[in-house]
């Protein structure tokens, strides 16, 4: 593998955004163009909380086109005070249901419907320990109490370590996460816990949010925080740790609706996600790391096999677009991808064919 050029097995994306309708099919090629196979979150309006809603939900992302590329969505039941057992247990075992997805409510976009006490959903995480669903968390308290920037940490002890303690065989992933409590948490943590880590919170500090001017392009949940925790999510992410891997939360939402007094919360990262994850760790000396964190350790850790094509990067530097357009959005414009006009040393070439040798 020359220092210009890395191939690697084609990765995997862990947490994904794709939205609906013309949204989908906007945004569906920029990730399909890379990753396999992606966890979709429920979070639509209404919520995809049945079985019915997630097959219905894979067929339109089946149907939508996909620049002729293999993709495969694994899809995922948002979890409400009213979430039934045997309906997860139904799409499991139909192979419809990847996964359950936990937004504590109002958290973060689209989590009206999520649960409001865990005691709720006791008996659901019981079934879910019982077959093997994983449960995907959005980790923060929405508690108006509690400040935002300390929102992961708090959840951390109010809920996941109970949560963990209570239900000793279900297996958990903490997405996207922010603070380097959540990295000594997880890192020191038993084996069926794992978290993902997104290219943004890699990237970004709350000064580039802040410092000279608010970007709304850089707000998320949860919100990127002081840069000693983007450092330890960089040291982790690059250390090897087979329990810390790629999810991305691409999360698109029109420029309109992010620019604007009170603008949603959301980085559209699909059209540069594994540029960024490859610029992060070349600029940390760490690129013979990047295949385990975007191709195998995910996997390993959710039972599935490695993809067999590979992903070719180049270093090429690009311009990133200003916009990626949706078809009949109107006044409302476009979506404006992460790091939008700005220049990025690695590229995506392309998709190789299956490497069923040793990876290098
Ligand atoms: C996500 C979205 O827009 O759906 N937003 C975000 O800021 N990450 C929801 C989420 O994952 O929190
Ligand atoms: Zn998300």
């Amino acid at each position: 593998m020359s220092a210009d050029r890395l191939i690697i097995r084609r990765p995997d994306d862990w947490h994904l955004h794709l939205r609906d309708g013309a949204m989908l099919a906007a945004v569906l090629p920029a990730t399909a163009r890379g990753f396999a196979r992606a966890v979709v979150m429920p979070n639509l309006v209404p919520p995809v909380a049945t079985v019915a809603a997630a097959a219905a939900y894979r067929n339109r992302i089946n149907g939508t086109a996909k620049g002729g590329v293999r993709f495969t969505p694994l899809m995922t039941l948002y979890l409400t005070d009213a979430s039934d057992p045997e309906e997860v247990e139904k799409g499991f075992n139909a192979g419809v249901v990847f996964a359950c997805k936990l937004y504590p409510r109002d958290a973060t976009t689209n989590a009206q419907s999520g649960v409001t006490d865990m005691a709720r959903i006791a008996h659901v995480l019981a079934r879910m320990e019982e077959i093997g669903v994983p449960l995907l968390v959005h980790g923060e308290v929405s508690d108006p109490e509690v400040d935002v920037f300390d929102r992961e940490a708090v959840f951390i002890d109010r809920v996941l370590a109970p949560m963990i303690k209570d239900f000793p065989g279900l297996r958990v992933v903490l997405e996207h996460i922010t603070t380097s409590e959540a990295v000594d948490f997880v890192g020191d943590g038993p084996d069926r816990l794992a978290a993902t880590i997104t290219p943004h919170h890699l990237m970004v500090d709350r000064n580039h949010m802040l410092a000279g001017g608010i970007r709304p392009h850089l707000f998320c949940l949860p919100v990127v925080k002081r840069a000693r925790h983007r450092e330890a999510l960089r040291r982790i992410a690059t250390s090897g740790h087979r329990r810390f891997f790629l999810g991305t939360d691409s999360a698109p939402h029109a420029v309109a609706d992010k620019e604007q007094a009170c603008g949603c919360a959301g980085i559209f990262n699909a059209p540069v996600a594994m540029e960024a994850y490859a610029s992060v760790f070349d600029e940390l000396g760490a690129l013979d790391a990047l295949e385990n964190f975007a191709a195998h350790f995910g996997a390993a850790f959710y039972g599935l096999p490695v993809n067999e094509e590979t992903l070719i990067l180049e270093r090429d530097p690009w311009t990133v677009p200003e916009t990626v357009e949706v078809a009949g959005a109107g006044g409302r414009g476009g979506v404006r991808p992460f790091l939008a006009g700005e220049t990025i040393n690695w590229r995506v070439a392309g998709i190789g064919p299956p490497n069923k040798g040793p990876v290098l």
